[in-house]
């Protein structure tokens, strides 16, 4: 039985004072959500005291991106050991953000993901297609070439020590939701896409939901069999829609 995991992307938000409500509010509103995942996935310059401020707590830390490198002449960049070494246990690899307005391909995705994995990090590859593709009918095609890419570079069995993150690019943002059967149909295609690999691994790797996952929409989502949980943007910075998102996961748990 896979576990529910629900993780938080602040993307470019927050500061020192906000985060430190946030993270206080939202441990002490999901500390009923036992026998799920929970993490938050902020900002570099904030790792520090993120981790300090979640210290013995069931929320977990992440980063929103790494280099592929493992140091060196990088001006800007962060390693993996630097991350380990802030107590992150997450980074998300190839967000459509990253991918759209930074123009990471597929190939330097994967090679973050391989970065992630050599540095212990569980990397949460991230896929997922744009209004235009859906529209055009190449929503599946589009997603399997983004996760063979990642196949290509560590081999099937190694998805199993990250998370799929199917996160439609016309939902993010924009309160447009995939609905729970749109979002399970490419979920199942996804897992079927890897069961025809490896059916072990397709057993076991989390897919999460991300999109405009809300409060309202959070419980109907993840009771669908192949979505294990949620990437959460907006509602991640309120700590009232991320702890229901939260409970949510455990109710379909
Ligand atoms: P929203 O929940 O704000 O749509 O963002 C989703 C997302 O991009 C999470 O990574």
């Amino acid at each position: 039985m896979r576990k529910k995991l629900v993780i938080g992307n602040w993307k470019m938000n927050g500061g020192r004072a906000t985060n430190a409500r946030l993270l206080a509010d939202v441990v002490s509103r999901v500390s009923g959500a036992d026998g799920i995942d929970i993490a938050v996935c902020v900002p570099f310059p904030y790792l520090g005291n993120t981790s300090q401020h979640l210290f013995g707590c069931r929320v977990g830390l992440g980063a929103q991106d790494i280099n592929e490198h493992e140091s060196g002449a990088f001006t800007g960049e962060v390693s993996g050991s630097m991350l380990i070494d802030f107590d992150c246990h997450f980074v998300l690899v190839g967000h459509s953000e990253r991918r759209d307005l930074f123009g990471e391909t597929n190939e330097r995705v994967a090679a973050k993901f391989e970065a992630a994995l050599k540095s212990g990090l569980e990397p949460v590859l991230c896929v997922g297609e744009t209004l235009a593709q859906r529209n055009a009918g190449q929503t599946n095609e589009v997603v399997f070439e983004q996760l063979q890419a990642v196949v290509d570079r560590v081999g099937v069995s190694r998805l199993q020590d990250g998370v799929i993150a199917y996160e439609p690019v016309w939902a993010i943002g924009t309160g447009e939701t995939a609905s729970p059967a749109q979002a399970q149909a490419v979920h199942l295609a996804l897992r079927d896409y890897i069961r025809a690999l490896d059916s072990q691994t397709a057993n076991d790797v989390q897919i999460l939901y991300g999109g405009s996952v809300k409060a309202d929409n959070a419980l109907s989502l993840f009771s669908e069999p192949d979505i294990d949980g949620g990437l959460i943007g907006g509602a991640s910075l309120d700590a009232d829609s991320f702890s229901a998102v939260c409970l949510s996961a455990k109710a379909a748990s």
